[in-house]
């Protein structure tokens, strides 16, 4: 079992991130040892929920069930994990468990932030994308009519239980939109101050074929890598008010094209990488990055067969770019590539992006 630590700067909210393989039946017991004799409830996600119950073996009356899809992150299932909480008379000393993608893990830990102003929460990812990105650094949110995640909080689990054993049932499309974040960990590896040389881009090229076989073991080190890089920068920046930003590579134009799309044609991960390669091309032309490097990244990319985004209408993509929460002043930022796995966050008027 590898452990790792979340160690927030000038926080007493330090917790461990545990990653294994072991049999899936052993999780149970693992978390509630971890919480003590404490009562909790489960969030789970309805697909895992049908592939693992029975050896995940938790208290039926204890579970919620969520559907699956970006849709169901929304105030009304909010309200009833509320409700669920309340009526298993949960205290401040007690636990949320979150075990699913980025869905359950951002709307139970939504609703474990603010029930009694915070209860313990703990999060048990079970997606590429959740493992590597979402389940550790304690954005939790809702979506509205208005936009993505607009209503969260920012507020740390007290653990992440990471069984890589989940991966293997993930469709190729859900597995993929998980490796769009972990190419994104690739190329910003060096800006995340880590103090250790992972080279990322180099595993997974080595890896390629291990990774898209779901190769276990390949996957547990792949998935080590990423909450390395990720800690390192939450360490540093909690709040997103600096160097977190660049957590957001590719994810102004991605998350542009997922609204556009309404959520719906293409993943989250897909999108992202559509975002990095608009943001290797505009660096490109503001001379941030030369040629060269454009291609060694649009290679690595390539190697992941990614479903090919087609350009939409720039009025609207840059519409939408000014209403997302990271737009401010009439400004958006824009994570862009500086140098090799390196980027920075810049600030730009609408009439000076580049499509
Ligand atoms: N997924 C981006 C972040 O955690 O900041």
């Amino acid at each position: 079992m590898c452990k790792l630590e979340v160690n927030i700067k000038n926080s007493e909210k330090n917790y461990p991130i545990f990653i294994n393989n072991r049999d899936i039946e052993t999780l149970k017991q693992t978390v509630l040892d971890y919480i003590g004799e404490k009562n909790y409830i489960v969030v789970i996600s309805s697909k895992v929920y049908k592939l693992y119950s029975s050896k995940l073996n938790f208290d039926k009356h204890k579970i919620f069930i969520l559907k699956d899809g970006e849709k169901e992150k929304n105030i009304k299932n909010y309200t009833k994990i509320l409700q669920f909480i309340l009526k298993h008379r949960l205290t401040r000393e007690d636990a949320v468990i979150a075990i699913g993608g980025g869905v359950v893990g951002d709307i139970a830990g939504f609703a474990a932030s603010t029930y009694m102003r915070g209860i313990k929460y703990i999060q048990v990812p079970t997606t590429l994308l959740a493992c590597t990105d979402s389940s550790v650094g304690g954005k939790t949110a809702i979506d509205t009519s208005y936009g993505k995640n607009l209503v969260g909080t920012f507020y740390q689990p007290d653990a992440v239980f990471i069984n890589i054993n989940f991966l293997k049932t993930l469709s190729k499309r859900q597995f993929k939109s998980g490796l769009g974040e972990v190419v994104k960990y690739a190329f910003i590896e060096k800006s995340c101050g880590c103090g250790e040389d992972l080279n990322l881009m180099n595993f997974l090229s080595n890896n390629k074929d291990k990774i898209l076989n779901y190769d276990v073991l390949t996957l547990k080190e792949l998935v080590e890598i990423c909450i390395k890089l990720k800690t390192s920068v939450v360490n540093q920046d909690e709040k997103e008010s600096g160097l977190r930003k660049i957590l957001n590579y590719g994810h102004t134009y991605g998350h542009a094209v997922e609204n556009y799309t309404k959520y719906k044609k293409y993943t989250h991960g897909e999108c992202v990488v559509a975002g990095i390669l608009f943001a290797l091309n505009f660096a490109l032309k503001l001379n941030k990055i030369d040629k060269e490097y454009q291609f060694i990244c649009q290679d690595l990319i390539k190697n992941f067969d990614f479903t090919v985004i087609p350009k939409f209408n720039k009025n609207k993509i840059l519409k939408i770019m000014m209403t997302d929460k990271k737009a401010s002043d009439d400004a958006i930022t824009f994570i862009l590539p500086t140098g090799f796995a390196q980027v920075k966050a810049f600030k730009f008027s609408p009439e000076d992006i580049i499509f």
